[in-house]
């Protein structure tokens, strides 16, 4: 995680000092010109120093560290019998006076570094067990040790960061959408079971034995309904809950800013949302990011990246290189048109220097998304070396290097393979080639994009089904209405992602308002009129009692604080949140549940919690 202040962090010292009964400043407030006041300060023992009889304690609290100090000639008398007696994260309240510190002395890292506090008096206020890991900037504690004490980790100063960025990106969303004359809306935890989607956490009603709630995978159909009551522009920062698989940026309780919109259309909510991110990265980072985002279409972006998230600060496109190929002595490369596959390639910066180790290993990256090999050869100079190089005459490894903007000393690899396999290998061996770099990427450099036209429809894994992209709601493209029966994989719909630096922060829709084509979209995934009835007849009836158009977006928050916060993990946007495999190891959930509130939901389980499954004592 990074160590980046930003004007957020800078905000929580500048803050009016808190003064209270307890204390007249915080840690992070007094300065040089403070220097005489006769001041109280409450706070966690960060550091506790003895020279010789003279105490030095850090004073640690959410606005910064003071240095507290005891007089040399009063080391047995209070207050430095009780400073001297102090622990890591005791809780202490200190009396005394703004003093300047010696020349020499100065901490210029910090904004207190000018002076120290003169104790006159000094308290604790609660004594602390020494901490299974120490509280500090940076720490080696594993993290699920971390997150058992998440209190403590918590103290630490990056977290402290990372949640007060979070706040202000909370903050800066509603007083954008409030401006912009969207209403908060709150809809409702308890909901109906969905088929749809990732799956559910189900809920057991107590009232209605055997039947069930669920906790709302996002609110989707809640919001288009709140159009049809007319509100026109709605906002939620909603709490969506998912039981899926768990990745880095995946959580099973995420937020959404989430919103909806009447009469609109794309670019309706493109502009939007691009002054929403400039106001974040502006109030939360001090940082003006460039508007428009660029758009690409969703085939362009498979072609040109082999991703719908591709992460743009790298460069590297995919090019086509079949046509170059073509006729060439390599029959592999020669008669890929021939059989309908393409001829795909990607520079490798640098790669020439790869041992064959790991050049290999690249290899078997476009092997994992389904090409047979990656060819490849050496760029030495102007020509090519090595591979399938010698198959090549001059002026065709000329437009080769040119087409792939290769130079000296890079590697070459080469895909035959059908169109969308070749931009999916090659977008793995991208994203490879990306993470190995991130390192040394500039971690303020931020790159949105919006990808849109994505298809409407994708074949279910594992089977002949076709089901929605993104869900059924979602309007196909005007000129692609009439393929709906005929071709429906060839559909693209008004659905668009907004990505930043390859992680996908948002998705949204134009939705379908007429009951017309909403049946024709269901007919095509295999719902008849009773299914779609018995699963969304709410929805469609409220669409029958006149649907404006409308369309909106949700953006994920836990991504955007972790991208503001230059963190890799979602974990870390979030106070409380769960392993990768959806446990709470603070509060131990989920846990067993009594077998009384079993009984009265009529509930019986097959299996027996695992003994470290239950709740603590
Ligand atoms: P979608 O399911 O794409 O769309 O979610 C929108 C955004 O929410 C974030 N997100 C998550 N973040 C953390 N953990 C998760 N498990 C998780 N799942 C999703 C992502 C994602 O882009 N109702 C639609 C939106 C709409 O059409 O308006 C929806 O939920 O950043």
């Amino acid at each position: 995680m990074s160590n980046r202040s930003g004007p957020s962090a800078a905000r929580g010292s500048d803050a009016r000092p808190l003064s209270t009964e307890m204390r007249t400043h915080t840690c992070g407030a007094l300065r040089r010109a403070d220097v005489g006041s006769e001041v109280s300060l409450v706070g966690w023992v960060h550091r506790r120093r003895d020279h010789g009889g003279v105490f030095f304690v850090d004073l640690r609290d959410r606005y910064g560290i003071t240095q507290v100090v005891t007089r040399p000639e009063a080391a047995d008398a209070e207050p430095a019998r009780t400073l001297g007696g102090l622990h890591p994260e005791d809780v202490v309240r200190v009396r005394g006076t703004v003093q300047p510190r010696p020349d020499g002395m100065i901490n210029r890292e910090r904004a207190t570094g000018e002076i120290e506090v003169l104790a006159r008096e000094a308290e604790r206020l609660a004594p602390a067990e020494t901490p299974p890991f120490v509280i500090d900037d940076e720490t080696t504690a594993g993290e699920d040790l971390r997150l058992e004490y998440r209190y403590l980790d918590l103290r630490r100063p990056p977290l402290q960061r990372v949640l007060a960025l979070r706040h202000r990106a909370a903050m800066a969303t509603r007083d954008y959408l409030d401006a912009h004359g969207f209403l908060e809306i709150e809809t409702p935890m308890l909901v109906r079971p969905t088929p749809e989607g990732a799956r559910d956490y189900l809920v057991p009603s107590r009232e209605h034995p055997g039947r069930f709630y669920a906790l709302p995978q996002s609110p989707q159909l809640y919001k288009q309904i709140l159009m049809v009551a007319g509100f026109d522009r709605y906002f939620q920062l909603a709490r969506c809950l998912r039981d899926e698989d768990l990745r880095a940026d995946r959580q099973p309780e995420h937020t959404q800013i989430d919103l909806e919109m009447s009469f609109i259309g794309e670019e309706d909510v493109y502009a939007l949302i691009e002054g929403l991110m400039s106001r974040i990265f502006a109030d939360a980072l001090g940082i003006e990011i460039e508007t428009p985002f660029p758009r690409l279409a969703y085939d362009d972006c498979m072609d040109r990246y082999g991703s719908d998230k591709p992460d743009l600060r790298a460069g590297l496109e995919i090019r086509d290189v079949t046509a170059t190929l073509q006729g060439c002595e390599f029959r592999l490369f020669a008669d890929a048109a021939a059989q309908g596959l393409r001829v795909k390639g990607l520079r490798i910066p640098g790669g020439a220097a790869l041992s064959r180790k790991a050049s290999d290993a690249l290899e078997a990256q476009v092997q994992l998304a389904g090409a047979k090999g990656l060819a490849r050869a050496k760029v030495r100079g102007e020509a090519l070396e090595g591979g399938f190089a010698k198959h090549l005459d001059p002026q065709r490894t000329r437009r080769l290097l040119s087409e792939l903007e290769a130079a000296d000393g890079d590697l070459i690899g080469l895909v035959v393979a059908e169109r969308m396999t070749a931009n999916r290998a090659l977008g793995r061996l991208r994203a490879r080639l990306i993470a190995e770099q991130a390192a040394a990427q500039e971690a303020t450099d931020y790159r949105f994009l919006w990808v849109r036209h994505f298809p409407l429809f994708e074949r279910e894994e594992g089977s002949e089904r076709i089901a929605p992209a993104h869900h059924m709601f979602t309007m196909p493209l005007a000129e692609d209405l009439d393929r709906l029966e005929r071709d429906p994989l060839a559909v693209r719909a008004q659905l668009y992602d907004l990505v930043l630096n390859g992680v996908e922060l948002g998705s949204g829709s134009i939705r379908i308002h007429r009951r017309d084509i909403q049946e024709r979209v269901m007919r095509v995934v295999g719902l008849d009129a009773a299914a779609a009835e018995k699963r969304f007849g709410f929805l469609l009836r409220a669409f029958q009692f006149g649907a404006p158009p409308h369309g909106g977006i949700a953006l994920g928050l836990d991504r955007l604080v972790m991208l503001l916060a230059g963190s890799a993990s979602i974990r870390d946007a979030i106070a409380f949140p769960k392993t990768t495999s959806a446990l709470s190891l603070m509060d131990g959930a989920p846990g067993a549940a009594d077998a009384r509130d079993l009984a009265d939901l009529r509930i019986r389980t097959l299996e027996e919690p695992a003994a470290d499954g239950g709740a603590p004592d």
